[in-house]
């Protein structure tokens, strides 16, 4: 009787302790399952061919290709180096406040930004 209950409470222990692994550190980011999504929803509005966004800056976020080509500000993705890319220090706002992205609006969720994060320290791939 009492090994069943102790089987199951360390169960559950395994598994709080792979969930906050996995919370603390995500890995294993892909492109297209969750880095895109966050492009589309928080830049493509303003950074896509005739948008004001790309007027202004020559970002278009629509794709992987053109998000690793840049602006016209030069590449706004180093892979393997979130500390030094443009896109990182946009969203998390270690740029300017004037020009932290999405422009006026309410910084990324958390979740996101980490994710972001990431994906560039992962060599920022097209997966
Ligand atoms: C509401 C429209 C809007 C949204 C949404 C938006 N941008 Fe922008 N973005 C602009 C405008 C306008 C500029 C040019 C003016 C400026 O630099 O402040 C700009 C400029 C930029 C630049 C060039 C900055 C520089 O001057 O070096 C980058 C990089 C950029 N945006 C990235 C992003 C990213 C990444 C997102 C999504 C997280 C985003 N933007 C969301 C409008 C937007």
């Amino acid at each position: 009787m009492n090994s069943g209950y102790t089987a199951v409470s360390r169960c559950t222990f395994a598994a709080v302790a792979v969930l906050a692994l996995a919370a603390c550190a995500p890995s294993g980011v892909s492109y297209s399952k969750d880095v895109q999504p966050i492009l589309t929803k928080n830049c493509s509005e303003c950074h896509a061919p005739g948008k004001e966004g790309y007027v202004a800056s020559g970002l278009d976020t629509t794709s992987y290709a053109s998000l690793m080509k840049g602006g016209k500000f030069g590449p706004l993705v180093k892979p393997g180096d979130a500390l030094s890319s443009s896109l990182n220090m946009l969203v998390e706002g270690r740029a300017h406040a004037s020009i932290r992205m999405p422009h006026g609006r309410e910084k990324l969720p958390d979740a996101d930004i980490e994710t972001l994060k990431v994906w560039v320290n992962e060599g920022a791939k097209n997966n």
